[in-house]
Parts: structure tokens; sequence; C-alpha cells
């Protein structure tokens, strides 16, 4: 038993998906969830930046002695997950890896997808797994840009036509590739899982890559006797963006209210968008 907390990283709103799943998994979990809002989008940025921003995250949530650090961002796992397992004395979990395995086992014929932010198709590092797991593979990788600020702007309904126009102008490569699997490799995209499918005619399995690391990660507390008891299930959020945003979108995400265990903390570092 180990009863500290789980610490937990996105650029913004989009790890969410990813510590619901893993809170559904283990309930009794205490979370600190942080999303570095200012500074989103990740995928936008340089490797060097998303690397320090990276680094900065996972010093916060250390200084609230967490028992291990889950990177809810496929941006900063793509980018920077080396170096923070290097440099943490907690286990680090990234969303590639599991996220990779199950597509490798999952698709029958041979084609997957990979839709992710421009800075992890960038670095590579998906299809550089795939094709060490399953060299006979092939990968589609399309970065979808607009994605990841629509559900962070709480664009995401299925019945938006901006939703279903982003969907039409990113996703036909993977269509014509004929693939049968679609890594969502970015955790902000399972919000657009609706149209994603209804646009590939329902024939697909994705893949969310925020889901199946949570469940790489259960396994792991669990093997290594380190998950918490009842008692101390709670959430904490904090943001470095807006609050009252922040708060408003997390609602239409996870239908209901956290402003009560949300807290907005200044930037790390108010030139780094500059
Ligand atoms: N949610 C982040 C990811 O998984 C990216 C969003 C961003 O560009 O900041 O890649």
């Amino acid at each position: 038993m180990d009863n500290r907390a789980i610490g937990v990283f996105d650029s913004g709103l989009g790890g969410l998906t990813a510590a619901q799943e893993l809170l559904g998994l283990l309930p009794y979990e205490h979370i600190i969830y942080l999303g570095d809002s200012y500074n989103m989008p990740y995928g936008e940025k340089p490797q060097d930046k998303i690397i320090e921003m990276s680094r900065r995250n996972l010093q916060f949530l250390l200084e609230k002695d967490v028992k291990a650090v889950f990177v809810a961002c496929g941006t900063a796992t793509s980018n920077a997950l080396e170096i923070l397992i290097k440099e943490s004395p907690v286990p680090v979990f990234g969303v590639v890896e599991p996220a990779v395995r199950e597509a490798v086992e999952c698709t029958k014929n041979g084609n997957i997808g990979l839709l992710a932010t421009k800075a992890s198709v960038r670095a590579g590092t998906y299809e550089e797994l795939i094709k060490k797991l399953a060299p006979e593979i092939s990968v589609t990788a399309k970065a979808c840009p607009k994605f990841a600020t629509m559900v962070e702007d709480g664009i995401f309904d299925k019945d938006d036509i901006r939703v279903y126009e982003a969907v039409q102008e990113y996703l036909p490569p993977l269509k014509f590739a004929n693939v049968d699997t679609i890594i969502l490799g970015c955790t902000h995209y399972p919000l657009l899982s609706d149209v994603i499918s209804e646009y590939m005619g329902g024939k697909v399995r994705l893949i969310s890559a925020g889901a199946a690391a949570a469940r790489s990660i259960c396994s792991y507390l669990c093997k290594n006797g380190m998950t918490a008891e009842r008692e101390f299930h709670k959430t904490e959020y904090y943001t470095t963006g807006d609050f009252a945003r922040f708060a408003h979108t997390a609602q239409l995400m996870l239908k209901r209210d956290i402003s009560s265990e949300l807290i907005e903390i200044e930037p790390f570092d108010q030139t780094q968008n500059m």
C-alpha cells in the first residue's frame, strides 16, 4: 500500500480524459492533476521548450510528494519522457508505449493510423516504436493542429460543424490508407472519438493513448503493491491558466463541477510564451 498521490500532468485539459480512466480503474487513489494551460498548445512548440515545461511540471508534482507521475500528454511523452524518467526519484509513465502495444495487438490488416500533435508526429516516437515491435506494420501519421485547441475551447460536440470540418481536413489520408486501428495520440482527442469513428465509417478501432496508459499504470501499481486504501481518495486540480475557463471546459468534459477542487497557480515562467 502507498497512500501518496499520483501526479498527472498535461498541457491543459486533455489529460483529464486519462486521469478519469485511471480513477475508473483505481477509484481509491488521490490524484493531483496539473494542466499547464498557460503554455498550451505544447504541440506547436520546439522540443527544447517541451522538455523545459515538462521538467517544471514534474518538479511541481514531486514537491507534492507523489508516488508516481503520469505524463498524460502525448507531446510531452514523445519529446521528454526519457529525460523525466532519468531525473525523477519516482516512476514516471508516458502514453506512447501502452498505446502502441495495444494498437499492434489490435490491427488485423497491418495498417495503423496515428493522430497526434505536430510535435509528437515530428518526434516520431510512436512510429519508431511500432516499427521496432512490428516492422511489417505500415503507419499513416497525421498531425492535427486544430484538434487540441478546439477541445480546450470546449468545441467537441459531435454535431458542431467546426468539429466535422476539422475531421474532414485531417482524416482522408487514414481513410485512403485503409487503416483498421487509429491511435488517438493526444489526450485531447478522445473527446472527438464519435466524429472520428463516424467519418471512418465505424470500421476502425480507436485506441486512446491516455486510456491505454491508465491500464498499464494500474497494472504496474497493483503488481508492485503501490495502490492506495479506500479513505485516501480525493482529487486536486491545478491550472496555470484561467480558473473559470478551465472549470467550464472541465465541466463539459467530465460532466461535473470541479471548481471546489481547482486551484489557479502562477505560470512557472511567464516568459515562456514570448
Ligand atoms: N494533450 C496533449 C497531448 O497529448 C497536447 C495538446 C497540446 O498541443 O498542448 O499531446
